[in-house]
C-alpha cells in the first residue's frame, strides 16, 4: 500500500479521508509542511498539503530529495506554492472546486454579523444585558454590493446579495462571458459600493488591491469583506481607515499574517502581532480563522477529489487537476 504524508492535520480533516480512503496508508502529521518538517514524508511518494503550508523552493528541494513526486493540495488556492520553482521537479495538484457555496454563504454571514452586530448582541443577552445601544445596523435591501472577482464564489455571493434585494456591480479583468451582471471599472466599484467583497485570487497584481489609495476612493462608511486571501488587503491601511471611521466595518476570514496563527489555539498566549490584536479588538470587525470552507459538503468533496488526484497519479494517468507554472 502506498504511504501518503498528510500535513497540518486537524480532527475535522480526518473524518472524510478515513471514511473514503481504501487505497493508501495515510500518515497524519499535525505540523505544517515546511522545509523543517518535509523529512517526515520519508517513504511517501505523495504528500497532502493545505493553505498555510510553506511550499517554497526549500520545501520542494527537501521533498524531492526524499523521493516525493506529488504534492496534492487539499484546497483550491495555490499562492503558497512556488510554482515556478516546482516546475519539472514535482507534480502539484489541487481541488479546484469543492463548495463555492460554503465560502459565499460564510461571506454573507460575516456581513450580517458585522452589520447587525450579532456577536455583540449574543454576548450581551448571555449576560442578561438587554440594552440595544450601539447595535444599530443598516438595511441591506437597496444598498450596492461591489464584488471583486466573478469566479465561482463571487457569482454565488452575487446571487445571495440579489436575494437580499441589493444592487450588485462587479469588477473582474476577465469578465465571465454571457453573465448578466453590471461590470464596472475598479474605481467606479470603489466609489459606488456600500459593501465591497473580495473574491479574486492572490497574485502579484492583486496583492494589496485594497490599500490606502483604494480605500480613499471608497464611499464613506463602506463595509469590506475578505474571504479570499489576507494579502489582498494592506492591513495597516484598513486599520487606519477603521480608526478614521472611513470604513464602517470589516468581515475577515483571512489575514495577511495568518500562516503562523490560524487553525491553532493561542487563547492562553500573549499574541505578539499588535496589528492583529488591535484589529480583533475593534467592535466593528469580525474575524474568523480561515473557516469559510468548513462545511460537511466541502470536506467530503475535498477528500473525494484529493483521493481521485492521488489515484490518477499512482495509476500513471494524466493529472486532470494539476497546477503548472505559466509565464
Ligand atoms: P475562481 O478562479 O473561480 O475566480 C476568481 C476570479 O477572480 C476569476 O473570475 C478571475 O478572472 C478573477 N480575477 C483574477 N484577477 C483579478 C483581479 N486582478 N481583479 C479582480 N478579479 C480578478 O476562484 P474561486 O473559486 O471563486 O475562489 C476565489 C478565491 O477564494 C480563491 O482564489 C481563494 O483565494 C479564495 N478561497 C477562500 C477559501 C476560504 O476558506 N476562505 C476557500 C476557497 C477559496
Amino acid at each position: 500500500m502506498e504511504k501518503i504524508a498528510f500535513y497540518d492535520t486537524k480532527p475535522y480533516d480526518k473524518v472524510w479521508f478515513d471514511k473514503l480512503n481504501t487505497d493508501y496508508e495515510i500518515k497524519y502529521i499535525e505540523s505544517k509542511l515546511t522545509p523543517d518538517t518535509a523529512h517526515a514524508a520519508r517513504g511517501c511518494k505523495a504528500v497532502v498539503a493545505f493553505v498555510n503550508d510553506n511550499i517554497g523552493s526549500e520545501t520542494v528541494d527537501e521533498l524531492c530529495e526524499i523521493g516525493v513526486k506529488l504534492i496534492a493540495l487539499r484546497c483550491a488556492g495555490y499562492n503558497n506554492v512556488d510554482l515556478k520553482y516546482a516546475k519539472d521537479k514535482i507534480n502539484i495538484v489541487r481541488v479546484p472546486v469543492y463548495s463555492p457555496y460554503a465560502i459565499a454563504e460564510h461571506t454573507m454571514a460575516l456581513l450580517l454579523s458585522v452589520n447587525r452586530k450579532i456577536p455583540r448582541a449574543f454576548i450581551r443577552t448571555r449576560d442578561f444585558n438587554f440594552s440595544l445601544n450601539g447595535l444599530t445596523g443598516f438595511d441591506l435591501h437597496g444598498k450596492t454590493a461591489g464584488v471583486i472577482g466573478t469566479g465561482q464564489i463571487g457569482r454565488i455571493f452575487i446571487d445571495i446579495c440579489k436575494g437580499f434585494g441589493m444592487k450588485v456591480i462587479a469588477y473582474d479583468p476577465y469578465p465571465a462571458e454571457g453573465y448578466n451582471i453590471e461590470y464596472v471599472s475598479f474605481d467606479k466599484l470603489l466609489a459606488e459600493s456600500d459593501v465591497i467583497s473580495l473574491h479574486c485570487p492572490l497574485t502579484t497584481e492583486t496583492r494589496y488591491i485594497i490599500n490606502e489609495a483604494s480605500i480613499t476612493k471608497m464611499k464613506d462608511g463602506a463595509v469590506i469583506l475578505n474571504t479570499s486571501r489576507g494579502q489582498l488587503i494592506d492591513t495597516d491601511a484598513l486599520l487606519q481607515a477603521l480608526k478614521d471611521k472611513k470604513i464602517r466595518g470589516a468581515g475577515l476570514d483571512v489575514y495577511e499574517e495568518e500562516t503562523e496563527l490560524f487553525f491553532e489555539d493561542y487563547s492562553s498566549t500573549i499574541i505578539q502581532d499588535d496589528v492583529l490584536s488591535l484589529l480583533v479588538s475593534l467592535p466593528n470587525v469580525i474575524m474568523t480563522s480561515h473557516q469559510a470552507f468548513l462545511t460537511d459538503e466541502a470536506l467530503q468533496k475535498i477528500a473525494e477529489v484529493t483521493l481521485f488526484n492521488l489515484k490518477q497519479f499512482f495509476d500513471g494517468e494524466a493529472l486532470q487537476n494539476s497546477v503548472v507554472y505559466q509565464k
